[in-house]
């Protein structure tokens, strides 16, 4: 038996080859593109390992998909691949076109004329996991319930609009040809490997510089924080045991504001790496231009999954962020690695026009 993961050199991704590896001896092969995104130098730790085998290539090339497919035999696709960042999306959509919507269907398709031709056992066995996000639900107001699996899809951004098409695609090969997708639509994820564009790791390397931590708008955005290895959790979980057909939310009952947030990582800064010249890291915030479109909150029910699949994620934000904390201190290489060129390159375009409002 295999598994064959699609995006994992990227943060999740790695996160759940890395746990596989460490909890199963199950083969596990690992497609990816290797964008900016991607890193072979978050799965050093097992580069040794015949367990793991890593084929670079495009979601988008169907022959490809084929090959891998058919010399490889999975029982089960996890597709983490993706264009992730709403950010990026403002300024450059197409990516998130090709990608998220036509990479998706390309691998949909592809896998499922590999999974026609299987035999019954292995056929009714199959599984395709799509790894989607809770942006598709749209934005929350402060008083308003958390999105459930019945919640309307009102995507706002062109990342959660291509995740939605995504997800869409997914579950019409379900309704139309029995092809078995579970989808997951998760809340914000933090923990280690994670790209220092999104919110906390940006905040935990900007604060170890002692620069200033930029906050959109007035900071009282609201996201639900999940540590990551609870999501690689939940996504072995809905494997072994989710309903074909199935969405499932996955959150960590663990609502934040952006400001609230970016205080805890200040806090854990202040302790674990006091800077001489602070009084706090609290001092480097800085209130800057919104960015448009801005999602007010997002929440997710996470009743479904805990109740009839017994998930429960296991880290606190305290306990996670701490180990997050710990995690970008001790691993000042990767840091250095994933910081190069590009990065301050997207750095300069996205924080540059924005204006200090505070
Ligand atoms: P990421 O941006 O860190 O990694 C994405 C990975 O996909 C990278 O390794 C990249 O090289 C690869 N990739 C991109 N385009 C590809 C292509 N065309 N073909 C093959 N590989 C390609 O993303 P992430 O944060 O790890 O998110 C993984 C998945 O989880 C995404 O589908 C995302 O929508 C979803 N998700 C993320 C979060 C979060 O908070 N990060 C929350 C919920 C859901
Ligand atoms: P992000 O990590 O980009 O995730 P998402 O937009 O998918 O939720 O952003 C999390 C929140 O933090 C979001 O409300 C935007 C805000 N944010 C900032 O205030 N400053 C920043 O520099 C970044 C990257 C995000």
């Amino acid at each position: 038996m295999t598994i064959l993961v699609t995006g994992g050199a990227g943060f999740i991704g790695a996160n759940f080859v890395l746990d596989w590896i460490r909890s199963t001896d199950e083969p596990i092969v690992n497609m990816d593109k290797l964008t900016y995104a991607g890193n072979l130098g978050s799965l050093s730790s097992i580069a040794d390992k015949a367990q793991h085998h890593f084929v670079h290539g495009d979601i988008c090339d169907s022959s490809l998909l084929a090959s891998i497919l058919r010399e490889h035999t999975p029982r089960a696709v996890i597709h983490f691949a993706a264009e992730s960042h709403v950010d990026r999306s403002i300024h450059g959509p197409d990516s998130f076109v090709q990608t998220n919507i036509v990479g998706t269907f390309r691998l949909l398709e592809a896998t499922r004329r590999y999974w026609g031709e299987l035999g019954d056992d292995d056929r009714s066995g199959f599984r395709f996991i799509q790894v989607s996000t809770d942006e598709v639900y749209g934005a929350l107001g402060l008083e308003d319930p958390p999105f459930d699996e019945m919640s309307r899809y009102s995507p706002s951004s062109p990342y959660s609009a291509s995740k939605a098409a995504a997800d869409h695609l997914a579950r019409s090969y379900f309704h139309t040809y029995d092809f078995p997708v579970i989808t997951t639509n998760c809340s914000n994820n933090y923990g280690p490997y994670q790209f220092p564009e999104k919110l906390i790791p940006l905040m935990i390397i900007n604060g170890l510089r002692g620069d200033s931590l930029p906050i959109y708008g007035d900071g009282k955005n609201v996201r639900d924080w999940l540590y990551v290895g609870d999501h690689c959790q939940a996504i072995q979980t809905v494997l072994a045991k989710g309903e074909v057909g199935a969405t499932y939310n996955i959150g960590g009952r663990c609502e934040m504001s952006n400001v609230g947030t970016v205080e805890a990582v200040c806090s854990l800064l202040d302790e674990m790496s006091p800077n001489a010249e602070l009084t706090s890291h609290r001092e480097l915030m800085s209130f800057v231009d919104d960015r448009p479109g801005h999602d007010f909150r997002y929440a997710v029910d996470t009743g479904k999954i805990e109740g009839s699949l017994g998930w429960h994620p296991t880290e606190s934000f305290d306990s996670g962020l701490r180990k997050t904390v710990s995690w970008y201190l001790d691993n000042s290489d990767w840091i250095a690695e994933v910081v190069s060129g590009e990065y301050r390159s997207w750095i300069d375009m996205n924080y540059r026009s924005r204006a200090s409002i505070k």
